[in-house]
Protein backbone atom coordinates (compact mmCIF):
# COMPACT_ATOMS: atom_id res chain seq x y z
CA UNK A 1 0.00 0.00 0.00
CA UNK A 2 3.01 2.17 0.79
CA UNK A 3 4.99 1.49 -2.44
CA UNK A 4 5.05 4.27 -5.02
CA UNK A 5 2.83 3.87 -8.25
CA UNK A 6 4.80 4.02 -11.36
CA UNK A 7 2.11 4.64 -13.78
CA UNK A 8 3.91 5.37 -16.71
CA UNK A 9 2.74 8.33 -19.33
CA UNK A 10 0.11 8.39 -21.90
CA UNK A 11 0.59 7.90 -25.28
CA UNK A 12 3.37 5.16 -24.17
CA UNK A 13 1.53 3.57 -21.54
CA UNK A 14 -2.23 2.60 -22.42
CA UNK A 15 -3.77 1.32 -19.43
CA UNK A 16 -6.39 -0.01 -21.67
CA UNK A 17 -4.31 -2.00 -23.71
CA UNK A 18 -4.27 -4.93 -20.79
CA UNK A 19 -8.26 -4.68 -20.82
CA UNK A 20 -9.49 -5.40 -24.27
CA UNK A 21 -10.59 -9.08 -23.71
CA UNK A 22 -12.00 -11.13 -21.13
CA UNK A 23 -8.75 -13.64 -21.28
CA UNK A 24 -6.33 -10.92 -20.51
CA UNK A 25 -8.80 -9.22 -18.05
CA UNK A 26 -8.34 -12.36 -16.47
CA UNK A 27 -4.73 -13.20 -16.47
CA UNK A 28 -4.20 -9.44 -14.85
CA UNK A 29 -6.93 -9.77 -12.15
CA UNK A 30 -5.32 -9.40 -8.36
CA UNK A 31 -7.96 -11.05 -6.84
CA UNK A 32 -10.16 -13.91 -7.35
CA UNK A 33 -13.18 -14.59 -5.45
CA UNK A 34 -13.65 -18.27 -4.64
CA UNK A 35 -15.86 -20.94 -2.88
CA UNK A 36 -13.49 -21.30 -0.24
CA UNK A 37 -14.06 -17.61 1.03
CA UNK A 38 -17.39 -17.96 1.70
CA UNK A 39 -19.63 -18.50 5.01
CA UNK A 40 -23.05 -19.25 5.00
CA UNK A 41 -25.10 -17.56 7.91
CA UNK A 42 -28.13 -19.94 8.25
CA UNK A 43 -31.14 -19.09 10.86
CA UNK A 44 -32.48 -22.44 12.42
CA UNK A 45 -35.99 -22.45 13.89
CA UNK A 46 -38.08 -24.95 16.03
CA UNK A 47 -39.92 -28.06 14.71
CA UNK A 48 -39.77 -30.03 11.78
CA UNK A 49 -40.19 -30.08 8.34
CA UNK A 50 -40.86 -26.06 9.11
CA UNK A 51 -39.50 -23.34 7.09
CA UNK A 52 -40.38 -19.89 6.95
CA UNK A 53 -39.65 -16.79 4.97
CA UNK A 54 -37.66 -13.93 6.32
CA UNK A 55 -39.57 -11.28 5.03
CA UNK A 56 -36.67 -8.34 5.03
CA UNK A 57 -33.99 -10.98 3.26
CA UNK A 58 -35.56 -11.76 -0.28
CA UNK A 59 -34.56 -15.59 -0.69
CA UNK A 60 -33.80 -16.19 3.12
CA UNK A 61 -35.12 -18.65 5.19
CA UNK A 62 -35.43 -19.82 8.68
CA UNK A 63 -35.10 -23.48 8.75
CA UNK A 64 -35.97 -26.74 11.02
CA UNK A 65 -32.84 -29.01 12.32
CA UNK A 66 -33.64 -31.42 9.52
CA UNK A 67 -34.50 -29.07 6.74
CA UNK A 68 -31.00 -27.00 7.75
CA UNK A 69 -29.39 -30.53 7.19
CA UNK A 70 -30.58 -30.84 4.00
CA UNK A 71 -29.73 -27.04 3.31
CA UNK A 72 -26.46 -27.87 4.48
CA UNK A 73 -26.01 -30.86 1.91
CA UNK A 74 -26.27 -28.44 -0.94
CA UNK A 75 -23.90 -26.29 0.85
CA UNK A 76 -21.22 -28.81 1.04
CA UNK A 77 -21.45 -29.99 -2.50
CA UNK A 78 -21.19 -26.61 -3.82
CA UNK A 79 -18.00 -26.67 -1.55
CA UNK A 80 -18.75 -24.13 1.06
CA UNK A 81 -16.13 -24.38 3.71
CA UNK A 82 -18.42 -23.44 6.94
CA UNK A 83 -21.85 -22.38 8.04
CA UNK A 84 -22.96 -19.79 10.72
CA UNK A 85 -26.01 -21.29 12.87
CA UNK A 86 -28.37 -18.56 14.15
CA UNK A 87 -31.30 -19.53 16.34
CA UNK A 88 -35.15 -18.03 16.21
CA UNK A 89 -35.48 -18.60 19.50
CA UNK A 90 -39.40 -18.94 20.73
CA UNK A 91 -40.15 -15.73 23.02
CA UNK A 92 -41.11 -17.78 26.03
CA UNK A 93 -37.75 -19.27 26.42
CA UNK A 94 -36.55 -15.43 26.46
CA UNK A 95 -35.46 -13.99 30.27
CA UNK A 96 -33.35 -11.76 31.65
CA UNK A 97 -30.76 -14.17 33.18
CA UNK A 98 -30.60 -15.65 29.48
CA UNK A 99 -30.83 -19.00 31.15
CA UNK A 100 -31.91 -21.01 27.82
CA UNK A 101 -28.12 -20.08 26.44
CA UNK A 102 -26.80 -22.33 28.47
CA UNK A 103 -29.09 -25.17 28.11
CA UNK A 104 -26.66 -27.93 26.46
CA UNK A 105 -30.11 -29.16 24.56
CA UNK A 106 -31.32 -25.82 23.37
CA UNK A 107 -31.88 -24.77 19.64
CA UNK A 108 -28.34 -23.82 18.09
CA UNK A 109 -26.86 -27.05 19.87
CA UNK A 110 -29.44 -29.29 18.71
CA UNK A 111 -28.66 -27.75 15.14
CA UNK A 112 -25.04 -27.82 15.65
CA UNK A 113 -25.41 -31.56 16.62
CA UNK A 114 -27.72 -32.34 13.56
CA UNK A 115 -24.94 -30.93 11.30
CA UNK A 116 -21.73 -31.97 12.43
CA UNK A 117 -23.68 -35.53 12.32
CA UNK A 118 -24.55 -35.53 8.89
CA UNK A 119 -21.87 -33.62 7.52
CA UNK A 120 -18.67 -33.70 9.69
CA UNK A 121 -16.18 -31.75 7.08
CA UNK A 122 -17.74 -28.85 7.04
CA UNK A 123 -17.29 -25.92 9.50
CA UNK A 124 -19.51 -24.60 11.90
CA UNK A 125 -19.90 -21.31 13.72
CA UNK A 126 -22.09 -20.45 16.35
CA UNK A 127 -22.88 -17.02 17.57
CA UNK A 128 -21.57 -16.38 21.54
CA UNK A 129 -24.10 -13.10 22.55
CA UNK A 130 -27.33 -13.60 24.35
CA UNK A 131 -29.52 -11.43 22.61
CA UNK A 132 -31.61 -14.33 21.08
CA UNK A 133 -32.23 -15.48 24.82
CA UNK A 134 -32.72 -12.31 26.54
CA UNK A 135 -36.07 -10.83 27.27
CA UNK A 136 -34.38 -7.71 26.88
CA UNK A 137 -32.91 -8.34 23.77
CA UNK A 138 -29.13 -7.04 24.27
CA UNK A 139 -26.00 -9.15 24.00
CA UNK A 140 -25.66 -9.29 27.84
CA UNK A 141 -27.32 -9.23 31.01
CA UNK A 142 -29.20 -6.14 31.65
CA UNK A 143 -28.91 -4.95 35.74
CA UNK A 144 -30.69 -1.61 36.67
CA UNK A 145 -30.74 -0.82 32.61
CA UNK A 146 -27.09 -0.98 31.93
CA UNK A 147 -25.57 -4.04 29.91
CA UNK A 148 -22.98 -5.17 32.74
CA UNK A 149 -19.58 -6.26 31.59
CA UNK A 150 -18.36 -8.54 33.67
CA UNK A 151 -21.52 -10.65 34.33
CA UNK A 152 -22.09 -10.94 31.15
CA UNK A 153 -18.54 -12.48 30.26
CA UNK A 154 -18.95 -15.26 32.85
CA UNK A 155 -21.96 -16.53 31.04
CA UNK A 156 -20.67 -16.17 27.46
CA UNK A 157 -17.93 -18.27 29.02
CA UNK A 158 -20.34 -20.77 29.81
CA UNK A 159 -22.40 -20.41 26.69
CA UNK A 160 -19.33 -20.83 24.65
CA UNK A 161 -18.40 -24.24 26.32
CA UNK A 162 -21.77 -25.75 26.02
CA UNK A 163 -21.80 -24.54 22.13
CA UNK A 164 -18.48 -26.02 21.57
CA UNK A 165 -19.12 -29.69 23.65
CA UNK A 166 -22.00 -29.85 21.38
CA UNK A 167 -19.43 -30.08 18.22
CA UNK A 168 -19.06 -26.53 16.87
CA UNK A 169 -16.01 -25.79 15.38
CA UNK A 170 -15.55 -22.32 15.81
CA UNK A 171 -17.09 -19.53 18.34
CA UNK A 172 -17.57 -16.58 17.47
CA UNK A 173 -18.00 -13.86 20.21
CA UNK A 174 -20.28 -11.15 18.77
CA UNK A 175 -21.10 -9.63 22.02
CA UNK A 176 -18.56 -6.60 22.11
CA UNK A 177 -17.96 -6.98 26.25
CA UNK A 178 -14.30 -6.19 27.01
CA UNK A 179 -11.92 -9.29 28.10
CA UNK A 180 -14.41 -11.58 26.70
CA UNK A 181 -12.10 -13.35 24.26
CA UNK A 182 -9.21 -13.96 26.88
CA UNK A 183 -12.19 -15.53 29.60
CA UNK A 184 -13.67 -17.44 26.48
CA UNK A 185 -10.38 -18.96 25.97
CA UNK A 186 -9.94 -20.21 29.34
CA UNK A 187 -12.90 -21.40 29.97
CA UNK A 188 -12.40 -23.45 26.61
CA UNK A 189 -8.88 -24.40 27.47
CA UNK A 190 -10.15 -25.81 30.55
CA UNK A 191 -12.97 -27.85 29.57
CA UNK A 192 -10.22 -29.51 27.31
CA UNK A 193 -11.89 -28.06 24.52
CA UNK A 194 -8.21 -27.12 22.93
CA UNK A 195 -9.10 -27.01 19.32
CA UNK A 196 -12.32 -25.01 19.24
CA UNK A 197 -11.44 -21.92 17.18
CA UNK A 198 -12.35 -18.03 18.19
CA UNK A 199 -13.24 -15.95 15.63
CA UNK A 200 -13.92 -12.91 17.31
CA UNK A 201 -16.21 -10.10 16.02
CA UNK A 202 -13.54 -8.06 17.31
CA UNK A 203 -14.52 -4.49 15.40
CA UNK A 204 -18.19 -4.58 15.40
CA UNK A 205 -20.51 -1.31 15.29
CA UNK A 206 -23.91 0.15 16.34
CA UNK A 207 -25.12 -0.28 12.81
CA UNK A 208 -28.26 0.34 11.50
CA UNK A 209 -27.42 -2.82 8.93
CA UNK A 210 -28.73 -5.62 11.85
CA UNK A 211 -32.36 -4.60 11.18
CA UNK A 212 -33.14 -7.61 9.01
CA UNK A 213 -31.47 -9.94 10.99
CA UNK A 214 -33.02 -8.99 14.30
CA UNK A 215 -36.21 -9.74 12.52
CA UNK A 216 -34.83 -13.13 11.44
CA UNK A 217 -33.82 -13.91 14.86
CA UNK A 218 -36.95 -11.93 16.52
CA UNK A 219 -34.84 -10.15 19.26
CA UNK A 220 -35.56 -6.79 17.02
CA UNK A 221 -39.12 -6.69 19.08
CA UNK A 222 -37.73 -7.30 22.37
CA UNK A 223 -35.00 -4.77 22.28
CA UNK A 224 -35.49 -1.40 23.76
CA UNK A 225 -32.75 1.37 23.26
CA UNK A 226 -29.80 0.55 21.07
CA UNK A 227 -26.30 -1.16 21.33
CA UNK A 228 -24.04 2.23 21.81
CA UNK A 229 -22.58 1.32 24.75
CA UNK A 230 -21.28 -1.87 23.84
CA UNK A 231 -20.74 -1.87 19.50
CA UNK A 232 -18.31 0.69 18.46
CA UNK A 233 -19.19 4.33 17.24
CA UNK A 234 -19.21 4.25 13.09
CA UNK A 235 -17.13 7.54 13.67
CA UNK A 236 -14.35 5.70 14.89
CA UNK A 237 -11.19 4.05 12.93
CA UNK A 238 -8.04 4.17 15.04
CA UNK A 239 -10.79 2.29 17.84
CA UNK A 240 -10.99 -0.53 16.20
CA UNK A 241 -7.64 -1.19 16.19
CA UNK A 242 -7.15 -1.45 19.81
CA UNK A 243 -10.47 -3.73 19.85
CA UNK A 244 -8.54 -6.35 17.35
CA UNK A 245 -5.10 -5.89 19.08
CA UNK A 246 -6.97 -6.98 22.31
CA UNK A 247 -8.60 -9.85 21.16
CA UNK A 248 -5.36 -10.77 19.16
CA UNK A 249 -3.72 -10.15 22.49
CA UNK A 250 -6.38 -12.37 24.33
CA UNK A 251 -6.14 -15.36 22.05
CA UNK A 252 -8.40 -14.67 18.99
CA UNK A 253 -7.72 -17.03 16.24
CA UNK A 254 -9.54 -15.11 13.67
CA UNK A 255 -11.22 -11.34 13.41
CA UNK A 256 -13.98 -9.65 11.74
CA UNK A 257 -14.90 -6.50 11.03
CA UNK A 258 -18.61 -5.77 11.25
CA UNK A 259 -20.38 -4.56 9.23
CA UNK A 260 -18.95 -4.25 5.68
CA UNK A 261 -19.27 -2.40 2.93
CA UNK A 262 -19.60 0.97 5.23
CA UNK A 263 -16.29 -0.22 6.60
CA UNK A 264 -13.73 -1.09 3.83
CA UNK A 265 -11.04 1.36 5.34
CA UNK A 266 -11.34 -0.46 8.46
CA UNK A 267 -10.99 -3.71 7.11
CA UNK A 268 -7.87 -2.48 4.82
CA UNK A 269 -6.53 -1.27 8.35
CA UNK A 270 -6.78 -4.13 9.97
CA UNK A 271 -5.56 -6.99 7.85
CA UNK A 272 -1.97 -4.16 7.12
CA UNK A 273 -1.46 -3.96 10.53
CA UNK A 274 -2.00 -7.24 11.84
CA UNK A 275 -1.73 -9.95 9.10
CA UNK A 276 -4.31 -11.81 11.20
CA UNK A 277 -7.34 -14.30 9.00
CA UNK A 278 -9.63 -11.35 9.11
CA UNK A 279 -13.26 -11.53 7.71
CA UNK A 280 -15.77 -9.33 6.75
CA UNK A 281 -19.66 -9.74 7.56
CA UNK A 282 -21.71 -8.59 5.07
CA UNK A 283 -24.64 -8.13 6.94
CA UNK A 284 -28.34 -8.37 6.83
CA UNK A 285 -28.98 -4.98 5.99
CA UNK A 286 -26.57 -4.82 3.45
CA UNK A 287 -28.29 -8.10 1.74
CA UNK A 288 -31.67 -6.65 2.21
CA UNK A 289 -30.24 -3.72 0.04
CA UNK A 290 -28.81 -5.16 -2.55
CA UNK A 291 -31.88 -7.67 -3.06
CA UNK A 292 -34.53 -4.69 -2.64
CA UNK A 293 -32.67 -3.09 -5.36
CA UNK A 294 -32.50 -5.89 -7.36
CA UNK A 295 -35.72 -7.22 -6.92
CA UNK A 296 -36.67 -3.85 -8.72
CA UNK A 297 -35.10 -4.37 -11.90
CA UNK A 298 -32.77 -0.98 -10.42
CA UNK A 299 -29.76 -2.84 -10.45
CA UNK A 300 -28.25 -6.20 -11.93
CA UNK A 301 -28.36 -7.99 -9.07
CA UNK A 302 -26.26 -11.35 -9.46
CA UNK A 303 -22.97 -8.69 -10.91
CA UNK A 304 -23.66 -6.22 -8.19
CA UNK A 305 -23.24 -9.28 -5.43
CA UNK A 306 -19.88 -10.62 -6.82
CA UNK A 307 -18.95 -7.13 -7.08
CA UNK A 308 -19.30 -6.22 -3.38
CA UNK A 309 -17.78 -10.09 -2.64
CA UNK A 310 -14.31 -9.25 -4.89
CA UNK A 311 -14.64 -5.95 -3.18
CA UNK A 312 -13.92 -7.23 0.41
CA UNK A 313 -11.16 -9.46 -0.48
CA UNK A 314 -9.88 -5.75 -2.34
CA UNK A 315 -10.08 -4.46 0.90
CA UNK A 316 -8.05 -7.34 2.57
CA UNK A 317 -10.58 -9.94 3.95
CA UNK A 318 -9.70 -13.78 3.93
CA UNK A 319 -13.16 -14.96 3.94
CA UNK A 320 -16.87 -13.07 4.00
CA UNK A 321 -19.96 -14.08 5.91
CA UNK A 322 -23.06 -13.81 3.66
CA UNK A 323 -26.43 -14.62 3.13
CA UNK A 324 -25.57 -15.10 -0.20
CA UNK A 325 -23.51 -17.95 -0.31
CA UNK A 326 -25.18 -20.49 -2.26
CA UNK A 327 -26.27 -18.06 -4.71
CA UNK A 328 -22.56 -16.86 -4.94
CA UNK A 329 -20.97 -19.97 -4.92
CA UNK A 330 -23.03 -21.30 -7.75
CA UNK A 331 -22.25 -18.06 -9.01
CA UNK A 332 -18.40 -18.41 -9.01
CA UNK A 333 -18.74 -22.33 -10.22
CA UNK A 334 -20.92 -21.39 -13.56
CA UNK A 335 -18.23 -18.97 -14.32
CA UNK A 336 -15.28 -21.31 -13.70
CA UNK A 337 -17.44 -23.24 -16.31
CA UNK A 338 -18.13 -26.45 -13.71
CA UNK A 339 -21.37 -27.48 -12.20
CA UNK A 340 -21.78 -27.99 -8.36
CA UNK A 341 -20.09 -30.66 -6.82
CA UNK A 342 -17.49 -31.70 -9.77
C1 LIG B 1 -25.93 -10.67 17.67
C2 LIG B 1 -25.57 -10.50 16.25
C3 LIG B 1 -26.03 -9.53 15.37
C4 LIG B 1 -25.53 -9.86 14.14
C5 LIG B 1 -24.74 -11.00 14.28
N1 LIG B 1 -24.78 -11.39 15.59
C6 LIG B 1 -26.96 -8.40 15.60
C7 LIG B 1 -26.69 -7.40 16.63
O1 LIG B 1 -25.57 -7.31 17.15
O2 LIG B 1 -27.62 -6.70 16.97
C8 LIG B 1 -25.83 -9.11 12.88
C9 LIG B 1 -25.85 -9.91 11.62
C10 LIG B 1 -26.45 -9.24 10.46
O3 LIG B 1 -27.03 -8.13 10.53
O4 LIG B 1 -26.38 -9.84 9.39
N2 LIG B 1 -25.02 -10.23 18.58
Amino acid sequence: MTNKVFAGRYPETRLRRPRQAPWTRRLVAEHVLTVDDLIWPVFVLEGSGREEPVPSMPGVLRLSCDRLVEAVAEAADLGIPAIAVFPFVRPALKTPDCREALNPDNLVCRAVRAVKAAHPNIGVLADVALDPFNSAGHDGIVRNGRVVNDETVDVLCRQAVVQAEAGCDIVAPSDMMDGRIGAIRGALDQAGLLDVQILSYAAKYASAFYGPFRDAVGSAAALKGDKKTYQMDPANGDEALREVAMDIAEGADMVMVKPGLPYLDVLRRVKDTFAMPTFAYHTSGEYAMLKAAAGQGWIDGEQALLEVLVGFKRAGADGILTYAAPEAARLILRAQGRPAGS
